[in-house]
Protein backbone atom coordinates (compact mmCIF):
# COMPACT_ATOMS: atom_id res chain seq x y z
CA UNK A 1 0.00 0.00 0.00
CA UNK A 2 1.11 3.25 -1.04
CA UNK A 3 0.73 6.29 1.73
CA UNK A 4 1.12 10.10 0.47
CA UNK A 5 1.44 13.07 3.03
CA UNK A 6 -1.97 14.90 3.44
CA UNK A 7 -0.45 18.61 3.54
CA UNK A 8 2.86 20.15 3.69
CA UNK A 9 2.48 21.01 7.54
CA UNK A 10 5.72 20.14 9.45
CA UNK A 11 4.45 20.72 13.18
CA UNK A 12 4.20 17.91 15.79
CA UNK A 13 0.51 18.24 16.18
CA UNK A 14 -0.25 18.00 12.39
CA UNK A 15 2.25 15.68 11.52
CA UNK A 16 0.42 13.39 14.34
CA UNK A 17 -2.86 13.87 13.06
CA UNK A 18 -1.83 13.01 9.50
CA UNK A 19 0.03 10.26 10.79
CA UNK A 20 -3.06 9.02 12.92
CA UNK A 21 -5.81 9.58 9.56
CA UNK A 22 -3.45 7.59 7.19
CA UNK A 23 -3.38 4.61 9.81
CA UNK A 24 -7.06 4.81 10.94
CA UNK A 25 -8.02 4.50 6.87
CA UNK A 26 -5.55 1.71 6.33
CA UNK A 27 -7.86 -0.12 9.43
CA UNK A 28 -4.44 -0.70 11.18
CA UNK A 29 -6.10 -1.65 15.09
CA UNK A 30 -4.79 1.15 17.59
CA UNK A 31 -3.98 3.57 14.65
CA UNK A 32 -3.52 6.33 17.28
CA UNK A 33 -1.22 4.73 19.44
CA UNK A 34 0.71 3.44 16.34
CA UNK A 35 1.02 6.61 15.40
CA UNK A 36 2.45 8.20 18.48
CA UNK A 37 5.27 5.06 19.02
CA UNK A 38 6.16 5.74 15.52
CA UNK A 39 6.38 9.69 15.94
CA UNK A 40 8.65 8.92 19.09
CA UNK A 41 10.86 6.93 17.66
CA UNK A 42 11.43 9.05 14.83
CA UNK A 43 12.14 11.73 16.61
CA UNK A 44 13.99 10.25 19.65
CA UNK A 45 11.72 12.26 22.52
CA UNK A 46 9.22 11.28 24.98
CA UNK A 47 5.22 10.76 24.72
CA UNK A 48 5.20 13.79 27.82
CA UNK A 49 7.17 16.36 24.92
CA UNK A 50 5.37 15.32 22.07
CA UNK A 51 1.83 16.71 24.03
CA UNK A 52 4.01 19.64 25.75
CA UNK A 53 5.32 21.09 21.78
CA UNK A 54 2.50 20.57 19.33
CA UNK A 55 3.82 23.68 17.75
CA UNK A 56 7.27 22.42 17.40
CA UNK A 57 8.11 22.19 13.90
CA UNK A 58 9.92 19.44 12.64
CA UNK A 59 13.13 18.55 10.45
CA UNK A 60 11.98 17.36 6.51
CA UNK A 61 14.46 14.55 7.07
CA UNK A 62 11.97 13.55 10.32
CA UNK A 63 9.05 13.73 8.86
CA UNK A 64 10.33 12.01 5.73
CA UNK A 65 11.31 9.00 7.99
CA UNK A 66 8.34 8.90 10.02
CA UNK A 67 6.00 8.85 6.87
CA UNK A 68 7.76 6.25 5.24
CA UNK A 69 7.18 3.79 8.84
CA UNK A 70 3.56 5.47 8.84
CA UNK A 71 3.76 3.91 4.62
CA UNK A 72 4.94 0.48 5.92
CA UNK A 73 2.60 -0.04 9.13
CA UNK A 74 0.01 0.67 7.08
CA UNK A 75 1.07 -1.87 4.73
CA UNK A 76 0.84 -4.38 7.75
CA UNK A 77 4.51 -4.34 9.10
CA UNK A 78 4.26 -4.83 13.22
CA UNK A 79 4.75 -0.70 14.96
CA UNK A 80 7.10 -3.08 16.88
CA UNK A 81 9.16 -4.22 14.29
CA UNK A 82 9.61 -0.62 12.75
CA UNK A 83 10.28 0.37 16.68
CA UNK A 84 12.73 -2.59 17.27
CA UNK A 85 11.26 -2.39 21.04
CA UNK A 86 8.31 -3.14 23.35
CA UNK A 87 7.77 -2.89 26.76
CA UNK A 88 7.16 -6.18 28.87
CA UNK A 89 7.16 -6.17 32.95
CA UNK A 90 8.53 -2.47 32.93
CA UNK A 91 11.84 -3.56 30.95
CA UNK A 92 12.21 -2.63 27.31
CA UNK A 93 12.59 -5.65 25.17
CA UNK A 94 14.61 -5.52 21.56
CA UNK A 95 12.25 -6.86 19.29
CA UNK A 96 13.47 -8.48 15.92
CA UNK A 97 11.42 -10.61 13.33
CA UNK A 98 13.16 -13.77 14.77
CA UNK A 99 10.96 -13.58 17.86
CA UNK A 100 7.37 -13.66 18.74
CA UNK A 101 6.59 -9.67 19.92
CA UNK A 102 5.96 -10.35 23.55
CA UNK A 103 1.95 -9.80 24.27
CA UNK A 104 0.59 -8.19 27.27
CA UNK A 105 -1.45 -11.47 28.48
CA UNK A 106 2.07 -13.32 29.30
CA UNK A 107 2.56 -11.14 32.16
CA UNK A 108 -0.47 -13.15 33.52
CA UNK A 109 1.91 -16.32 33.53
CA UNK A 110 4.28 -14.36 35.34
CA UNK A 111 1.90 -13.25 38.21
CA UNK A 112 0.63 -16.77 38.89
CA UNK A 113 4.00 -18.25 39.11
CA UNK A 114 5.02 -15.42 41.17
CA UNK A 115 2.15 -15.85 43.63
CA UNK A 116 2.03 -19.81 43.36
CA UNK A 117 5.81 -19.70 44.71
CA UNK A 118 5.04 -17.89 47.87
CA UNK A 119 1.81 -19.73 48.25
CA UNK A 120 3.58 -23.06 47.86
CA UNK A 121 6.37 -21.42 50.74
CA UNK A 122 3.04 -20.28 53.08
CA UNK A 123 1.44 -23.63 53.30
CA UNK A 124 4.40 -25.46 53.83
CA UNK A 125 5.00 -23.26 57.20
CA UNK A 126 7.81 -21.51 55.91
CA UNK A 127 8.33 -17.64 54.85
CA UNK A 128 8.30 -17.03 51.13
CA UNK A 129 11.70 -16.91 49.30
CA UNK A 130 11.65 -13.15 48.53
CA UNK A 131 14.22 -13.38 46.01
CA UNK A 132 14.22 -16.68 45.06
CA UNK A 133 16.80 -18.40 47.27
CA UNK A 134 17.33 -21.72 46.47
CA UNK A 135 15.15 -22.03 43.60
CA UNK A 136 15.92 -23.48 39.77
CA UNK A 137 13.57 -21.68 37.10
CA UNK A 138 13.34 -22.81 33.79
CA UNK A 139 11.46 -20.72 30.90
CA UNK A 140 10.80 -23.20 27.46
CA UNK A 141 10.60 -21.37 24.41
CA UNK A 142 12.18 -17.87 25.33
CA UNK A 143 11.66 -15.99 22.22
CA UNK A 144 12.98 -12.58 23.16
CA UNK A 145 13.76 -13.80 26.60
CA UNK A 146 10.71 -11.94 28.08
CA UNK A 147 9.73 -14.35 30.58
CA UNK A 148 12.85 -15.16 31.78
CA UNK A 149 14.28 -11.86 32.50
CA UNK A 150 11.13 -11.01 34.31
CA UNK A 151 11.80 -13.63 36.52
CA UNK A 152 15.52 -13.09 37.17
CA UNK A 153 14.04 -9.48 37.95
CA UNK A 154 11.65 -10.18 40.86
CA UNK A 155 13.85 -13.57 41.72
CA UNK A 156 17.58 -11.97 41.64
CA UNK A 157 19.00 -15.14 43.65
CA UNK A 158 17.28 -17.62 41.46
CA UNK A 159 18.86 -19.98 39.49
CA UNK A 160 17.48 -19.23 35.74
CA UNK A 161 17.18 -21.23 32.54
CA UNK A 162 16.20 -20.08 29.16
CA UNK A 163 15.83 -22.58 26.71
CA UNK A 164 14.58 -22.32 22.89
CA UNK A 165 14.95 -24.03 19.83
CA UNK A 166 15.53 -21.46 16.98
CA UNK A 167 18.83 -19.78 17.67
CA UNK A 168 18.17 -16.52 15.99
CA UNK A 169 15.71 -16.40 18.90
CA UNK A 170 18.42 -16.99 21.54
CA UNK A 171 20.58 -14.29 19.57
CA UNK A 172 18.27 -11.72 20.53
CA UNK A 173 17.38 -12.92 23.84
CA UNK A 174 20.71 -12.78 25.14
CA UNK A 175 20.89 -9.17 23.91
CA UNK A 176 17.96 -8.55 25.74
CA UNK A 177 19.47 -10.02 29.13
CA UNK A 178 23.00 -8.03 28.80
CA UNK A 179 21.22 -4.67 27.79
CA UNK A 180 18.91 -5.02 30.64
CA UNK A 181 21.69 -5.91 32.59
CA UNK A 182 21.12 -10.05 33.68
CA UNK A 183 23.27 -12.07 31.14
CA UNK A 184 25.37 -13.30 34.70
CA UNK A 185 22.05 -14.67 35.95
CA UNK A 186 20.03 -16.78 33.31
CA UNK A 187 21.64 -19.76 31.20
CA UNK A 188 20.93 -19.62 27.75
CA UNK A 189 20.43 -23.03 25.99
CA UNK A 190 19.39 -24.03 22.56
CA UNK A 191 17.39 -26.59 22.71
CA UNK A 192 14.24 -28.77 21.60
CA UNK A 193 11.84 -28.42 24.67
CA UNK A 194 14.40 -30.03 27.38
CA UNK A 195 16.39 -31.84 24.73
CA UNK A 196 20.04 -30.38 26.29
CA UNK A 197 18.94 -32.08 29.70
CA UNK A 198 17.73 -35.28 28.12
CA UNK A 199 21.46 -37.23 28.49
CA UNK A 200 20.77 -37.53 32.29
CA UNK A 201 24.14 -35.47 32.17
CA UNK A 202 24.25 -31.56 31.57
CA UNK A 203 27.10 -29.44 31.77
CA UNK A 204 26.22 -26.07 32.87
CA UNK A 205 27.21 -23.00 31.32
CA UNK A 206 29.38 -20.15 32.25
CA UNK A 207 26.68 -17.32 32.57
CA UNK A 208 25.07 -15.73 29.85
CA UNK A 209 26.34 -18.49 26.88
CA UNK A 210 25.01 -21.55 25.93
CA UNK A 211 25.44 -24.86 27.78
CA UNK A 212 25.84 -28.81 26.30
CA UNK A 213 24.75 -32.04 26.98
CA UNK A 214 28.16 -33.51 27.61
CA UNK A 215 29.44 -35.28 30.99
CA UNK A 216 29.23 -36.02 34.35
CA UNK A 217 26.87 -33.39 35.72
CA UNK A 218 23.41 -34.24 37.07
CA UNK A 219 20.69 -32.25 35.07
CA UNK A 220 19.17 -29.77 37.29
CA UNK A 221 15.49 -30.51 38.42
CA UNK A 222 13.58 -27.52 38.62
CA UNK A 223 10.93 -25.67 40.95
CA UNK A 224 9.09 -24.11 38.31
CA UNK A 225 8.48 -24.93 34.47
CA UNK A 226 7.09 -21.66 32.43
CA UNK A 227 6.18 -21.92 28.84
CA UNK A 228 4.35 -19.45 26.35
CA UNK A 229 4.63 -22.42 23.48
CA UNK A 230 3.60 -22.11 19.76
CA UNK A 231 -0.33 -22.75 20.43
CA UNK A 232 -2.16 -21.29 17.18
CA UNK A 233 -3.83 -24.14 14.74
CA UNK A 234 -1.92 -23.82 11.24
CA UNK A 235 -5.12 -25.35 9.92
CA UNK A 236 -6.49 -21.65 11.21
CA UNK A 237 -3.01 -19.53 9.73
CA UNK A 238 -5.62 -17.75 7.83
CA UNK A 239 -8.04 -16.32 10.48
CA UNK A 240 -4.56 -14.51 11.87
CA UNK A 241 -3.68 -10.98 11.12
CA UNK A 242 -1.94 -10.48 8.12
CA UNK A 243 0.61 -8.47 10.37
CA UNK A 244 1.19 -11.50 12.89
CA UNK A 245 1.23 -13.83 10.15
CA UNK A 246 3.36 -12.56 7.59
CA UNK A 247 5.80 -10.92 9.94
CA UNK A 248 5.89 -13.22 13.08
CA UNK A 249 8.50 -16.59 12.72
CA UNK A 250 6.05 -19.46 12.32
CA UNK A 251 8.18 -21.14 15.28
CA UNK A 252 6.71 -18.97 17.97
CA UNK A 253 3.54 -19.29 16.19
CA UNK A 254 2.01 -22.69 15.40
CA UNK A 255 1.94 -25.46 17.61
CA UNK A 256 0.78 -27.68 14.66
CA UNK A 257 -2.40 -28.83 12.65
CA UNK A 258 -4.29 -28.33 15.78
CA UNK A 259 -2.44 -26.02 17.17
CA UNK A 260 -1.91 -27.55 20.51
CA UNK A 261 0.11 -30.70 19.67
CA UNK A 262 3.49 -28.65 21.78
CA UNK A 263 1.71 -29.46 25.30
CA UNK A 264 1.18 -32.77 24.78
CA UNK A 265 5.21 -33.15 24.84
CA UNK A 266 5.74 -30.45 26.97
CA UNK A 267 3.65 -31.52 29.97
CA UNK A 268 5.14 -35.08 30.43
CA UNK A 269 8.29 -33.85 29.93
CA UNK A 270 8.45 -30.65 32.57
CA UNK A 271 6.86 -33.93 34.45
CA UNK A 272 9.87 -35.48 34.32
CA UNK A 273 11.83 -31.87 34.99
CA UNK A 274 9.88 -31.05 38.04
CA UNK A 275 10.97 -31.26 41.85
CA UNK A 276 8.12 -32.81 43.57
CA UNK A 277 6.22 -29.54 44.44
CA UNK A 278 7.68 -27.78 41.44
CA UNK A 279 4.77 -25.77 39.57
CA UNK A 280 4.06 -25.88 35.50
CA UNK A 281 2.94 -22.60 34.45
CA UNK A 282 1.67 -22.58 30.69
CA UNK A 283 0.34 -20.19 28.88
CA UNK A 284 -3.42 -21.26 27.05
CA UNK A 285 -4.47 -20.02 23.55
CA UNK A 286 -7.89 -18.64 23.31
CA UNK A 287 -9.38 -22.09 22.73
CA UNK A 288 -6.51 -24.78 23.45
CA UNK A 289 -8.54 -25.23 27.68
CA UNK A 290 -10.50 -28.24 26.09
CA UNK A 291 -7.38 -30.08 24.95
CA UNK A 292 -4.94 -28.78 27.22
CA UNK A 293 -6.88 -29.89 30.81
CA UNK A 294 -7.09 -33.38 29.75
CA UNK A 295 -3.45 -33.68 29.64
CA UNK A 296 -3.33 -33.26 33.04
CA UNK A 297 -5.73 -35.87 34.08
CA UNK A 298 -2.40 -38.56 34.85
CA UNK A 299 -1.42 -38.99 38.33
CA UNK A 300 1.18 -36.86 39.79
CA UNK A 301 -0.47 -33.34 38.94
CA UNK A 302 -2.69 -31.87 41.95
CA UNK A 303 -4.04 -27.95 42.37
CA UNK A 304 -4.67 -27.52 38.88
CA UNK A 305 -5.83 -23.72 38.09
CA UNK A 306 -6.92 -21.98 35.16
CA UNK A 307 -6.71 -18.45 35.01
CA UNK A 308 -8.73 -15.90 32.60
CA UNK A 309 -7.03 -13.00 31.52
CA UNK A 310 -8.80 -9.63 31.61
CA UNK A 311 -10.98 -10.29 28.04
CA UNK A 312 -12.27 -13.22 30.76
CA UNK A 313 -10.22 -15.68 28.10
CA UNK A 314 -8.56 -18.87 29.89
CA UNK A 315 -5.08 -18.09 29.57
CA UNK A 316 -3.08 -19.80 31.70
CA UNK A 317 -3.12 -22.94 33.84
CA UNK A 318 -1.14 -24.13 36.51
CA UNK A 319 0.00 -27.08 38.26
CA UNK A 320 2.07 -28.86 40.83
CA UNK A 321 4.51 -31.92 40.37
CA UNK A 322 2.86 -34.09 43.39
C1 LIG B 1 4.93 -18.19 21.48
S1 LIG B 1 6.68 -17.92 21.39
C2 LIG B 1 7.00 -17.32 23.02
C3 LIG B 1 8.17 -16.41 23.13
C4 LIG B 1 8.30 -15.72 24.50
N1 LIG B 1 8.44 -16.70 25.56
C5 LIG B 1 7.08 -14.87 24.78
O1 LIG B 1 6.26 -15.24 25.62
O2 LIG B 1 6.95 -13.81 24.15
C6 LIG B 1 7.26 -19.59 21.42
C7 LIG B 1 8.77 -19.75 21.38
O3 LIG B 1 9.02 -21.17 21.49
C8 LIG B 1 10.05 -21.53 20.59
N2 LIG B 1 9.87 -22.95 20.29
C9 LIG B 1 9.04 -23.52 19.38
N3 LIG B 1 9.14 -24.86 19.43
C10 LIG B 1 10.06 -25.14 20.39
C11 LIG B 1 10.60 -26.36 20.89
N4 LIG B 1 10.20 -27.55 20.43
N5 LIG B 1 11.54 -26.28 21.88
C12 LIG B 1 11.95 -25.07 22.36
N6 LIG B 1 11.46 -23.89 21.89
C13 LIG B 1 10.52 -23.93 20.93
C14 LIG B 1 9.90 -20.59 19.40
O4 LIG B 1 11.11 -20.46 18.69
C15 LIG B 1 9.45 -19.29 20.10
O5 LIG B 1 10.55 -18.48 20.41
Amino acid sequence: MSVTRMSNSVDVRTTLKQGIHLLRDAHVPGYTLAAELLLLHVTGRDRTWLYAHPEERLDASITEKYFALIGRRAAGEPTQHLTGHQEFWGLDFEVTADVLIPRPETEHLLEVALDRLAVRELRAGRQPKLAGENLSLIDIGTGSGCIAIALAKELPAAQTYATDISPAALAVAKRNAARLGFSNRITFLESNLFEAFSSSSYQPALSGSAGSAVTNHPSPQFDLVISNPPYISRREAHTIPVEVRAHEPEAALYGGEEGYELYGLLIPEAARHLKPGGLLVLELGHDSLAAVRPLFDTSGWANILVTNDLAGIPRVLSAERT
